[in-house]
């Protein structure tokens, strides 16, 4: 906008020096048949010089005003968010890392000069719009936002914690839609804008004892779909991210809840034995950076997919969410040993 108005001043500059608009214009008001003649030629120069001028003085503003994309994620004190972080920053991205802890960033933010780190808790609300306003008053502007920040809860679908559930639903679902909130409108008055919400392929199939963080991930793909048809009159992009089995630190993280002396206590030891916690501390999870690297790839475009899928095992669970219910059941029973249980 300076650089507009810096342009506009030039050309009225340039209006007023050459007000005579032909030779004989400036004859009328008293000038010699020479100076006249002088007149054309000064006219000439004067607007070459000027053209010259604003030329520079756009070129200039350009170069110093914000063209770098600007990125904010949520929870990248570790795994899938500190890694998208780095990958940004490669593309020369001024990144917004953020986390509940503003210390949990100091490897981020001491090893690459574009990383910047802010303190923001999904489920405090305070914390996202200070967050947000000092990105705003910094940079003027949100490209990208990335809703990663998540956490899992291991526990039967019928003997569950209530309050664990909550801050899951809290964390997952709820603080994403927060953050949307205070984010897009600065998005939608500059009629551009990314949103890329992370769920996972639990979004759209259910495992035992994940029942609940699928719940929470299919909240997620339902909100997005809404959210992409809401946000295209304003010029914003959303993409859903689906990612399988991805090296991370959600396993360890994770809450683990099945009651002692309950109904699924037989199975507690069955469960949680033969298999990692998570599919991120599993084989087949797919190494952080090379996920970042790809799904990065995937942002950096000018117009972005509506879904990406990436991670291990996310084609097979894609594939079987189109199995017939009783398909579903009967394979994810002997996977996770359920139909070898009785009570
Ligand atoms: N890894 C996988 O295989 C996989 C698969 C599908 C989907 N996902 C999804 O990918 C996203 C990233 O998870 P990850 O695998 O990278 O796990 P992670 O290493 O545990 O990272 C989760 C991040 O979310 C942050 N977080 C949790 N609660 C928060 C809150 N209230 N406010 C702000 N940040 C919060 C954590 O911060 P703290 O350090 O403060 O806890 C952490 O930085 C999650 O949404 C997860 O559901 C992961």
């Amino acid at each position: 906008m300076f650089a507009n108005s810096m342009a506009e001043q030039a050309q009225k500059e340039c209006t007023n020096l050459c007000y005579f608009s032909t030779s004989s214009e400036a004859l009328n008001h008293g000038f010699e048949r020479e100076d006249s003649k002088l007149f054309t030629i000064h006219k000439k120069q004067s607007i070459s010089y000027f053209s010259t001028l604003t030329t520079l003085i756009l070129f200039f503003f350009n170069m110093t005003s914000n063209n770098t994309q600007v990125a904010l994620i949520t929870g990248c004190s570790s795994g899938i968010g500190k890694f998208l972080a780095i990958s940004l920053s490669k593309r020369n991205f001024t990144v917004y890392a953020t986390a509940r802890n503003v210390t949990s960033l100091d490897a981020l933010t001491k090893n690459y000069n574009n990383i910047k780190g802010l303190r923001l808790d999904v489920c405090d609300e305070e914390s996202i719009k200070l967050a947000v306003d000092e990105i705003i008053k910094n940079e003027g502007k949100v490209d990208i936002l990335i809703n990663n920040a998540g956490m899992a809860l291991t526990t039967p679908a019928a003997e569950s914690d209530i309050v664990k559930v909550k801050k899951m639903f809290d964390t997952n679902v709820i603080g994403l839609m927060a953050v949307v909130n205070e984010v897009f409108p600065h998005m939608a008055t500059k009629k551009s804008g990314k949103i890329v919400n992370i769920g996972s392929v639990a979004g759209f199939l259910s495992t035992p004892f994940l029942s609940q963080y699928s719940a929470t991930k299919a909240a997620v793909q339902r909100y997005t779909d809404g959210l992409r048809i809401e946000s295209k009159p304003f010029g914003v992009q959303v993409m859903l991210v689906t990612p399988g089995f991805v090296k991370s630190e959600i396993g360890e993280k994770q809450n683990s809840y099945v009651k002692s002396n309950g109904l699924y206590t037989p199975f507690k030891e069955k469960f949680f034995s033969q298999k990692p916690a998570t599919g991120a501390d599993s084989k087949v999870a797919t190494p952080t950076d090379v996920f970042a690297e790809d799904l990065v790839a995937a942002i950096d475009q000018k117009v972005i997919a509506y879904s990406y899928r990436a991670g291990g095992m996310s084609l097979l669970a894609y594939i079987a969410s189109f199995f017939p219910t009783w398909l579903q059941i009967r394979l994810l029973s002997s996977r996770d040993g359920f139909n070898k249980i009785t009570v």
